[in-house]
């Protein structure tokens, strides 16, 4: 049998590059387009090809896509910072939902079977039920899940239309890094919760901040549903064995929330050292409860996540942020 070929976008990013090693490690030929804005090339490993493009670019894509036959398709590259996107809407409209758009075309004009789109939580913005099933109402409270949700939306058209088949995995709070150390989270400028603990309990900033601790929780402060990395390359394989048959969308949590005091106590634990932080204002825009329903995942393929205790998640994120003072680049 000849080996599946696939082209990941963004696969020097954090969750990209984590799918690529899963593709890799399955016997699969890879190709990697990424700019490096935000990736880097020292998270592409060994067997891995990596070819240093936007995929706005599409003549590039093109002469990628022409070089076929791929199996799929897997579309990590965006700009993801919810934030960023509430302060500059338009660039992030254009840079994820018009380019994931010119991607899908482009991928239907080359005759690509499969898709998957790393989608988001942000799509449902403020939930009026938790745990949050996939059918739920869909309310983006940002551009950046705006940008998202219309890429879905041109996936459902492309499938109807086109005979494209794709997976949209809507990821909660991706966390922890390769168990084997091979890869880990690296963002300039970092803003998620749990590699900002790490830094504090590391004496590497000046403290974290929580944002807010008078929400409606039991101790007042943010509660999201963390999902390791591994367990979300994981949920890649299983989804994409299922467009052998039809399109999927599933939420990918643990179906479990986890408060910002509670990752702070997981961090002090795991670490052996206090995390500074002091309680300052609420972050414009955060929902106080993010938590998936990820029943219909495991029901229609298996998915069992094997690294579902937040323990887990900082245990392998403190290893590679504690051997990696500077990211990749140390
Ligand atoms: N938080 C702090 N201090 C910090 C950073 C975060 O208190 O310095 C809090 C946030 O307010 C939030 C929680 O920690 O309550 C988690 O925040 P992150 O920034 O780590 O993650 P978000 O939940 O804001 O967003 C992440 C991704 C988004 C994605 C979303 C889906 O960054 O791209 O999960 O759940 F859309």
């Amino acid at each position: 049998m000849t080996r599946r070929r696939y082209l990941v976008t963004g696969g020097a990013g954090f969750v990209g590059s984590h799918v690529a090693l899963a593709l890799a490690e399955r016997d699969c030929d890879v190709v990697v387009i990424d700019n490096l804005r935000q990736g880097h090339r020292e998270a592409i490993l060994p067997g891995t090809k990596l070819i240093e493009a936007d995929i706005a670019d599409i003549a590039a894509v093109d002469a990628i896509l022409a070089d076929g036959p791929w199996h799929a398709v897997l579309h990590f590259a965006a700009l993801s910072l919810v934030g960023e996107s509430m302060r500059e809407p338009m660039r992030y409209l254009t840079a994820n939902a018009s380019a994931g758009i010119a991607l899908i075309d482009a991928c239907v004009r080359h005759g690509v079977p499969r898709f998957v789109l790393s989608s988001t939580a942000a799509l449902f913005g403020m939930p009026n039920r938790i745990p949050i099933a996939e059918n739920d109402p869909v309310r983006p409270g940002s551009p950046y899940g705006e940008s998202k949700w219309m890429i879905e939306r041109a996936l459902f058209w492309a499938d109807r239309i086109h005979g494209l088949r794709s997976a949209c995995l809507r990821y909660f709070n991706a966390a922890g890094a390769d168990p084997e150390g091979r890869l880990g989270e690296d963002h300039h400028p970092e803003t998620h919760l749990i590699p900002l603990a790490i830094d504090a309990a590391l004496g590497r900033s000046g403290g974290l901040s929580v944002f807010g601790n008078d929400y409606d929780t039991p101790d007042g402060t943010c509660i999201r549903d963390y999902i390791h990395v591994f367990d979300l390359a994981q949920a890649h394989l299983l989804a994409l064995d299922q467009l052998d048959h039809r399109s999927v969308t599933y939420n990918l949590g643990n179906s479990s929330g986890h408060s910002v005091l509670d990752v702070i106590r997981t961090v002090a634990e795991i670490s052996g050292r206090p995390v500074p932080h002091e309680i300052v204002a609420r972050r414009p825009g955060d929902p106080p409860v993010l938590i998936a329903s990820a029943a219909l995942i495991h029901a229609e393929t298996g998915w069992n996540p094997r690294f579902g205790q937040l323990d887990d998640m900082v245990r392998t994120a403190f290893a590679w942020r504690d051997a990696h003072p500077n990211g990749f680049i140390s």
